[in-house]
């Protein structure tokens, strides 16, 4: 098959102008942004193939977040303009290698299909090279896995003339990637290395999409009657109004500090999150105001739950307390749920590796508020030179990277009010662990360092693990839920 032949098989569109603008531009980092139904993943899709027909030997990576969106949004539509399926192969454009998700064309072209679902599928592309990256649905990708796909994008050395590497975005407001899409490209606040020149950005707008509005008036009217925020983003493409951001209250400068000595009196607590996927696990202080400090984090996958508390264990060890220094370790209640196969729960065990658990509420919405009056800023002063400040009830040394970095990820939930998105599920685990601290925390009666008869009720399930205990094991747990009432 030669090109000529592939010319006037392949039927390409007319496209609208932005399309074009977007289609034609060379810049570094190209984005082309705003209403839903522009004609983005149509250009997105179209310039992959165009480029793979021009520039022989050019390596293409598409990305989507997921597998479905992926499939739908490209796979399909791929294989029929590309005519994949076609029995005879000379009629094919391009052969379609469905194990590796590539499209092979004969001038040695490919354009190969990804996705990342969680945070780490994005190593996979770690140490390869496309010539171009092509990211869409940009603001669904975390700020890491944008820097994690940058260093892939660089001369693949497969191609017959010279051509400097780029990416292409797709992105509509609101999303986890929301905050870095829109800094890089809309804000155009740039930091270190980043040179202003690199980033361009096309704005679009769903009515500049005339066959849209001609095959679709009720996808349009759709986005008219939404609720006004997500319609001036969907419908507008506004960046401003509609930026989903759970915690917006939450501001490094205030609420991140640098680890320093700790005060005299104190009193400690530990609150975990646990699942095979992830441990989560802060050591926190509170000191006799109140204030409270998240000191030291512990965020590691794959641990059952005896390495969970013995990492636990080792790590107040290393902060220089003794486990008889943990005032509570705060667990969600779900982990009280037995093991059909064990026969016990993952408090059994943790408890049988010394880390007594105290059961939380799981209950998000009042935990979400706890969790925003400790982040609530509010204004004093310095008590040396009597200028006003910006604090906040809670701290978070700056050694915690996980939490501080998932903290202004999370997102508003979709349908439920005053709930956070619980996707993309690897950004939940520390800001979860925090809110297991925080309802506890808010609801305590006093902050002056809280007196014994406050110390946990003792439940069934307590009691049933007391009787069960050893001695040993039942002399730290009067130690640290005070007498049985
Ligand atoms: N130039 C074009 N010619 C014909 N149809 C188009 C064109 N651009 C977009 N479309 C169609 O408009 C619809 C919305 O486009 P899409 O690319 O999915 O929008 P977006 O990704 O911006 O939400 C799709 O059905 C797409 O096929
Ligand atoms: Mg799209």
């Amino acid at each position: 098959m030669n090109e000529q032949v592939v010319h006037l098989t392949l039927q390409v569109p007319s496209f609208y102008p932005k399309q074009i603008q977007f289609m034609k531009s060379k810049a570094r980092y190209t984005a082309y942004g705003g209403a839903r139904g522009g004609g983005k993943s149509f250009a997105a899709r179209w310039k992959a193939i165009l480029l793979a027909m021009r520039y022989s030997g050019i390596q293409i990576l598409l990305l989507r977040r997921t597998l479905p969106e992926l499939r739908e949004n490209h796979l399909i539509p791929l294989q029929k303009i590309l005519k994949t399926e076609k029995r005879d192969r000379n009629e094919r454009l391009a052969e379609y290698k469905d194990v590796t998700k590539e499209f092979i064309f004969p001038n040695g072209s490919r354009i190969k299909l990804g996705y990342c679902d969680s945070e780490n599928d994005v190593l996979q592309y770690q140490g390869q090279a496309y010539d171009v990256i092509i990211l869409e649905e940009a603001t669904h990708f975390t700020e890491f896995q944008f820097q994690t796909l940058t260093e892939s994008n660089r001369p693949s050395g497969l191609m017959e003339e010279p051509f400097s590497p780029r990416m292409y975005f797709t992105c509509n407001p609101g999303g986890v990637g929301h905050q870095w899409v829109k800094r890089l490209f809309i804000d155009r606040v740039y930091r270190h290395s980043e040179r202003e020149e690199d980033y361009v950005f096309i704005p679009s707008l769903v009515y500049e999409n005339k066959w849209l509005m001609e095959n679709d008036p009720d996808y349009i009217r759709t986005l008219e009657n939404l609720p006004e925020n997500r319609r001036n983003a969907m419908l507008y493409g506004n960046w401003d109004v509609y930026d989903g951001q759970f915690f917006d209250e939450f501001d490094r400068n205030i609420h991140v500090m640098n680890p320093v000595k700790l005060p005299d009196v104190f009193r400690l607590y530990r609150a975990l999150d646990y699942g095979l996927d992830m441990l989560a696990c802060y050591h926190i202080i509170i000191d006799n105001k109140g204030d409270v400090k998240v000191i030291h984090e512990i965020y590691e996958s794959n641990l059952i739950a005896s390495e969970a508390a013995k990492k636990i264990r080792e790590a107040t060890k290393d902060l220089g307390f003794s486990e008889q220094d943990v005032f509570l370790t705060l667990a969600p209640d779900d982990l009280w749920s037995r093991d059909a196969t064990l026969g016990k729960s993952a408090a059994d065990i943790f408890y049988e590796n010394g880390v007594i658990l105290t059961k939380v509420s799981r209950d998000r919405v009042n935990g979400w508020l706890a969790v925003k009056e400790l982040l609530h800023p509010y204004e004093t002063r310095n008590p040396i030179n009597g200028d006003l400040f910006k604090t906040a009830k809670l701290k978070i040394y700056s050694v915690c990277r996980n939490l501080i970095r998932c903290i202004p990820l999370m997102q508003y939930h979709d349908t439920k009010h005053n709930d956070a998105a619980t996707e993309p599920h690897e950004i939940t685990h520390g800001p979860d662990a925090l809110r297991y601290f925080s309802i506890f925390w808010v609801n305590a009666p006093s902050v002056e360092l809280v007196p014994k008869a406050y110390r946990m009720q003792w439940t069934e399930d307590m009691l049933e693990d007391y009787y069960n205990a050893d001695d040993r094991m039942r002399e730290r747990m009067i130690e640290k839920y005070g007498e049985i009432q």
